[in-house]
């Protein structure tokens, strides 16, 4: 009695269900899928015939969208008409950080999934299959049940956990030759079919020996045992930048050295001014209120050190840069190449690049950004969420010393320092010598992602800091 699926919904168009269905729709022609959601400007973005208006940038998705938008992929604000029509629906909304009552600033908000789950109990009038796509706390498919089972109106849900593990910037290919595919779902014979018909969806291009089949609890846990895994290679890694710096090792060697052996691999070995983007720190805290929920105080505290370790890199970087300038930066011209979480992306959640500018504007530096990807608007939207309550006087000084270039060349232009904050490509390819030509001298650079030549720059006359390096 497998369920073969032919209409597909997803509730949320951000940056995983976007893609995410794209990539379904490009690889399914035969099923009709349709993303809903309710921020209707992002609806228009996604239905824009310009292509590069897409609420995304995401190397490769625009040609995905070009492809089956229109053919069997419809981006749409009628929620209660997508689910009514889908026998499988996707759930990926987002799921931040709670900012309130209990569990605050630690636990996921879960308010937009039950919302979600609300939705789809009170319009369905068939069987449906749900699948959490969103990144959630281990046993929220049994509260989504208890939702989604009590109407009473006669529709029976299976509830499937299939987190996604695709990382920005590279979004289209992880998703079109994914590592695995992890599908979790209950051990009854009801809940394995709807496991055998999300399997039938992906088979149609990745190899069944690569979709690996869980119980459900143990799906949800994976997702945070992944995130909590990477970002602890990252905060590991920059914890030894600190040390290299104070002994004249070079964290590029030993992440090669290290890497080397096969038990550690050498991916995500990248020294950096700290790990950003919406998940990482948002996934760690909420297993570490897990953990302390379920009265494991030791495994809590071993988790949330690695948000300690990145809290202390990006610190360490904004300090660096105002001790070098001889202990304050005040009314000095900083330039920031990058101010996105990563390259190849436009997302700039919970990028190091904030926290660095919020330190040292405290220290009342005048910060000059230029990102090939980053909006100007974005840019203020995210000072001002971790600077000062909108409108007081402290913003509008604090917003006096910002100011958003489109030219990388004039944000540099009689710059005191630069400090490199994203590794886009193009900041490999600038003329430098123009720039040093252009800078107060001496001319300071800090390199927060080891993305520019060292030997090339100091042979101009840059005074380079890196990440671990002595
Ligand atoms: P996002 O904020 O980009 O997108 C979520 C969208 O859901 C928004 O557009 C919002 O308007 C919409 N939405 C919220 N409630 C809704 C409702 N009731 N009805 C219809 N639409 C609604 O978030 P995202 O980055 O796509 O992340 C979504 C989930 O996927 C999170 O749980 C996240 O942890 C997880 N995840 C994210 C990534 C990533 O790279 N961003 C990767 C893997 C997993
Ligand atoms: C990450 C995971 O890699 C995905 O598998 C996961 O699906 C996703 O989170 C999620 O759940 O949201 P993402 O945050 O998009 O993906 O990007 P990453 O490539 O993981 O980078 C995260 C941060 O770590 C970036 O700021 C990046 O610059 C930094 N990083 C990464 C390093 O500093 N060094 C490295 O070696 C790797």
């Amino acid at each position: 009695k497998v369920k073969t699926i032919t209409n597909i919904c997803c509730i949320g168009a951000g940056y995983v269900g976007g893609p995410t269905m794209a990539v379904i729709a490009q690889k399914c022609p035969h099923i009709k899928v349709t993303v809903v959601d309710v921020n209707e400007q992002r609806i228009a973005d996604w239905n824009d015939a310009d292509l590069n208006k897409l609420p995304i940038y995401e190397p490769g998705l625009a040609d995905v969208v070009a492809e089956a938008r229109g053919r069997n992929l419809f981006f749409s604000t009628d929620v209660d008409q997508a689910i009514d029509e889908a026998q499988m629906i996707f759930i990926s909304v987002n799921t931040p950080t709670k900012t309130y009552g209990v569990g605050k600033g630690m636990a996921a908000d879960l308010k937009y999934i039950e919302l979600c789950a609300r939705q789809i109990a009170k319009v369905s009038k068939d069987d449906k299959i749900i699948v959490e796509k969103s990144t959630l706390p281990v046993r929220t498919a049994e509260a989504l049940s208890t939702i989604l089972n009590s109407t009473g109106n006669g529709a029976n849900f299976d509830i499937l956990s299939s987190p996604e593990f695709l990382a920005e910037g590279t979004a289209i290919s992880d998703l079109q030759k994914p590592d695995r595919i992890l599908i979790g779902g209950d051990e009854t014979e009801k809940g394995q079919s709807a496991i055998k018909s999300l399997v039938a969806v992906y088979e149609n291009w990745v190899p069944r020996e690569n979709i690996i089949t869980t119980r459900v609890w143990s799906s949800e846990l994976s997702k945070l045992t992944a995130n909590a895994f990477l970002a602890q290679r990252v905060s590991s890694i920059n914890a030894i930048s600190a040390l290299c710096e104070k002994t004249g090792a070079d964290v590029d060697e030993i992440s090669r050295a290290i890497g080397a052996d096969s038990r550690i691999g050498s991916k995500f070995l990248k020294s950096s001014v700290g790990f950003g983007g919406s998940c990482f720190q948002k996934d760690i805290l909420n297993l570490v209120y897990l953990c302390r929920h379920f009265n494991l105080p030791e495994v809590a505290d071993y988790w949330e050190q690695v948000i300690k370790m990145n809290d202390y890199q990006k610190h360490r970087f904004a300090k660096n840069i105002i001790d070098t300038l001889f202990n304050t930066v005040s009314g000095k011209k900083i330039a920031f190449l990058g101010w996105a979480f990563k390259k190849d992306t436009n997302d700039t959640r919970e990028s190091a690049a904030i926290y660095v500018a919020k330190e040292l504007l405290e220290d009342r530096a005048e910060i000059h950004i230029y990102d090939p990807k980053v909006s100007k608007e974005q840019i203020f939207a995210d000072l001002k969420s971790v600077c000062h309550p909108e409108g007081s006087e402290a913003t509008k000084d604090l917003f006096k010393n910002v100011i958003v270039h489109k030219d990388p060349y004039t944000a540099m232009q009689s710059a005191h320092a630069i400090a490199i904050l994203t590794e886009w490509d193009e900041f490999k390819t600038y003329d430098w010598n123009k720039v040093y030509d252009e800078m107060l001298k001496p001319a300071f650079l800090f390199d927060g992602r080891n993305v520019v030549s060292n030997e090339e720059l100091e042979k101009i006359g840059f005074q380079v800091y890196n990440i671990g390096k002595g």
